[in-house]
């Protein structure tokens, strides 16, 4: 039996509020403890989406209900909300900023816009944008002007990892994330997918983007699973929505390529737990940790998840290492596939107190 400390999620969408019947916070955060993860950052791009103060309350409200494990919430940017979220960043996981097209209403289109934010916004508070291709480049350059630290989402192109990794050789204030499918999937995956089933921003990429990514490990800093549930009936239907969940897949996947040598245990654990926790300046969890069988070999599916999505992009595969019991802040939350802990046990790390 191995020990890992609880697992720190940067990107996962819970749905709540306005799609319950993707995900809710109690769904959502049931998939994290089956996952490892004892910590989640919830996306803005909800129904509404969180971009002020009473948005910010109703996700909040839900969170606290529902939540099995601990959280925090992201604000959403708008054109004209900088003055707003700048107010209430210290509730916040986050500002998030949607560079470029993906699921919701978010998107910041005119760089002027992102130029506001990047006035605005604290810079002892995270930044996270999602920006492909040359956006990439060009949020990296306009944050350098303001000298503002920023997080590069599911960064998934060689391209993108080696501009970053010549940002970061010359000092710049960059940190990014990959996800497990863009590591494990390539688009030779989406005939076996589906066309609707494989949609997601960004979308997947070259088997030589994916070996990029592979070959510039020492550059990503975190690990996030980008944990977009949509029901199958979704991404089987005519307009299919960009997104997979990955909450319950991530570590098992992680642990198998430990076991074939193609990751160090402590790749993992940096990069799922220690500069999350950095970067983004989480609290560290007292007596919270998870233990895994490291020698259990199982078969992924769909049918065993907690996720309302109901479905993986990783059906049937075999892997090696399998979560047994969770314990956060002293209780036992989760063991041999069953939540322990009641909704509403989840604490939002960016509580501020009186
Ligand atoms: C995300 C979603 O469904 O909310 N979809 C996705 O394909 N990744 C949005 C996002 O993270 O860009
Ligand atoms: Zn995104
Ligand atoms: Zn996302
Ligand atoms: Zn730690």
């Amino acid at each position: 039996m191995l020990r890992l400390p609880g697992l720190i999620d940067l990107h996962v969408h819970m749905r709540e509020p306005g799609a319950i019947h993707k995900e809710d916070w109690q769904s959502g955060t049931s998939a994290a403890l089956a996952g490892g993860v004892t910590l989640v950052l919830a996306m803005p791009n909800t129904q509404p989406p969180v971009t002020d103060a009473q948005s910010l309350r109703l996700a909040l409200d839900a969170a606290r209900q529902k939540a099995l494990c601990d959280y925090a919430q992201y604000l959403g940017a708008t054109p004209d909300n900088a003055d707003v979220v700048a107010e209430l960043a210290p509730r916040a996981a986050g500002l998030k900023m949607y560079l470029d097209h993906t699921y919701g209403p978010l998107r910041l289109a005119n760089m002027t816009d992102w130029m506001v934010h990047l006035a605005r916004w604290p810079r002892e508070i995270p930044l996270a944008v999602h920006a492909e291709g040359r956006t990439l480049a060009a949020v990296i350059l306009l944050a350098s002007f303001y000298d503002h630290p920023v997080h590069l989402c599911h960064v998934s192109r060689r391209e993108e990892i080696l501009i970053i990794r010549a940002a970061k050789e010359r000092g710049l204030k960059v940190t990014c994330e990959v996800t497990p499918h863009h590591l494990f999937l390539s688009e030779e995956d989406i005939p076996a997918l589906g066309q609707g089933r494989a949609e997601v921003r960004p979308a997947l990429a070259s088997p030589a983007d994916r070996q990029a990514l592979w070959d510039n490990l020492e550059v990503i800093d975190c690990f996030a699973t980008d944990h977009a549930p949509h029901t199958l009936a979704e991404k089987n239907g005519p307009t299919p929505p960009p997104g997979f969940p990955g909450l319950e897949t991530a570590l098992p996947l992680f642990l198998t390529a430990v076991s074939e040598e193609r990751l160090t245990l402590d790749d993992v654990v940096q990069r799922y737990h220690v500069n999350p926790q950095r970067i983004f300046r989480l609290p560290s969890q007292p007596e919270t940790w998870v233990e895994v069988d490291t020698e259990a070999t199982w078969e992924i599916q769909a049918t065993t998840l907690l996720t309302r999505a109901a479905w993986t992009p990783f059906e049937g595969w075999r892997v090696r290492g399998r979560v047994v019991r969770v314990v956060v802040r002293g209780t036992e939350a989760f063991r041999d596939g069953k939540v322990l802990v009641p909704p509403g046990f989840g604490r939002n790390v960016r509580e501020v107190s009186g």
